[in-house]
């Protein structure tokens, strides 16, 4: 997000105002890449039982770190948006005649629309969901699996995983919405400069966005044309029972949301997944003499290793009182999504890895209620294709190093996370 000078004066005011009259906890670190990217439970759980709410000044927002069921009812609360519009400092919305191409996109986004546009747009792709499209999709993630487990069998000797699990989602991404893969660079130009617009202090690459656009928006028009029987066919004509459908402009929107949501979530989730099994090798041949229980295995490995450092992201659309302590219309607040997996009083003995535990549906890995994860059975078919063929593949396959770490403003972003076999 691009901020003028003067609203980094004014947060830079308003931060300092907040230190000295709000309670701070100097432990949190985000962007502490060493200690706290590495295993950031031991400070979770002292945030969970001590210090659930505090304003941290690094990102100019307020952490909470609320129970296993005050998180899923936080994450649906109608009195926090989604939309960083809704953030005190956020730029103003220009007049939509006044917005450029990125502009009116990122304004269509799924993740930061509100309420009823929000309930209308999921209902309209919902077909694109169906099983028989669901199961469509898995041919495509069966074969680019292959692919990268193909690339891993010509290794040698250490490599970085992290390299092949960022290569997995994006291919994916861009066969199910029809680009072609050589196209992969625009594509990711314009998700991480969507990315951006999350960030309070992200940089935008505009001509790689804009060529991302097009190439998107060319498959979009052409399937209008020429329809296919491919997931974007299915959006641009699926109707509902009214005769409405998604306009050109609204396909564009749900795509980039897709690009935005789907590519970086799904690395961190396969490296996370994987890092807990071949810490945990035990668990290695009980998957693989037992397929069937890799689900179970994946939500107990991000149960205890979830990928972000201390959460989503939410607005107060009103002065509210969270935790006791007073939150000011358009205050920025981080929900802490590790936190509330590891609350004692629901999961026994929270940082064992058991993935026998019989309440793994408590888990918090796709989101609560109208903005769940669109494309959760997608996400989990990837997580199951790739750790099965992975792990089948490579039993032996183990750590060479402790992985390195990337700043980023919701991620614990693997930079190397170096393995053999
Ligand atoms: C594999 C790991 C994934 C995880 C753990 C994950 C997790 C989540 C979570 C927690 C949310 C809700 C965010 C919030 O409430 O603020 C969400 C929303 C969303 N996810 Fe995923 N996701 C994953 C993969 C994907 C993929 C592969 C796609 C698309 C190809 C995708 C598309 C979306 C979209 C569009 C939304 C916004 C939904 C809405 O606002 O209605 N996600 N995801």
């Amino acid at each position: 997000m691009e901020l003028s000078l003067f609203t980094k004066l004014k947060i830079a005011g308003y931060v300092i105002k907040q230190l000295i009259t709000k309670p701070t906890f100097n432990k949190y670190n985000p962007d502490d890449t060493q200690d706290y990217y590495k295993n950031p439970n031991p400070l979770n759980l002292e945030m969970l039982t001590g210090k659930k709410i505090f304003f941290a000044p690094r990102i100019a927002a307020w952490v909470l770190s609320l129970d296993r069921d005050g998180l899923f009812e936080f994450a649906k609360d109608e009195r926090f948006s989604v939309s960083f519009k809704d953030w005190r400092f956020a730029p103003a919305v220009k007049p939509e005649s006044e917005q450029d191409d990125l502009e009116k996109l990122i304004s269509g986004l799924l993740m930061s629309m509100d309420r009823g546009d929000h309930r209308r747009i999921r209902r309209l792709v919902q077909p694109a969901f169906s099983p028989r499209n669901i199961h469509k999709m898995q041919d495509i993630v069966d074969r680019v699996v292959d692919e990268a487990i193909e690339t891993i069998s010509k290794k040698t000797g250490p490599f970085n995983l992290a390299d092949i699990t960022a290569e997995i989602p994006l291919k994916i991404t861009s066969e199910l919405v029809g680009v072609d893969t050589s196209y992969r660079k625009e594509f990711k130009g314009l998700a991480d400069a969507i990315m951006a617009t999350y960030a309070p202090e992200g940089d935008i690459n505009y001509s790689l966005a804009k060529s991302g656009i097009d190439t998107v928006k060319a498959v979009i028009l052409d399937r209008r044309e020429n329809p296919r029987d491919d997931f974007i066919s299915v959006l641009v004509q699926t109707a509902d029972e009214d005769g409405d459908r998604l306009s050109i402009e609204e396909v564009m929107a749900f795509v980039a949301s897709l690009m935005t949501a789907g590519p970086d979530t799904t690395q961190h989730f396969l490296n996370f997944a994987i890092q807990t099994f071949i810490t945990h090798p035990d668990v290695i041949p009980q998957i693989n003499k037992n397929p069937q229980i890799i689900d179970d295995a994946i939500t107990e490995a991000l149960r205890m290793n979830y990928f972000s450092h201390s959460g989503g992201v939410r607005f107060a659309r009103e002065d509210v009182v969270l935790e006791g302590q007073q939150i000011k219309k358009g205050e920025m607040i981080k929900f802490n999504v590790n936190a509330g997996n590891i609350d004692p009083d629901t999961f026994e003995d929270p940082l064992k890895f058991d993935i026998t535990r019989k309440n793994l549906n408590d888990v918090f890995i796709f989101g609560s209620g109208s903005h769940f994860c669109v494309a959760a059975a997608l996400a989990k078919a990837i997580g199951r294709t790739f750790a099965l063929k992975l792990l089948g593949n490579f039993p032996t396959l183990r750590l060479v190093e402790e992985p390195t770490y990337e700043k980023d403003f919701i991620s614990r972003k693997m930079v190397t996370f170096m393995v053999e076999y």
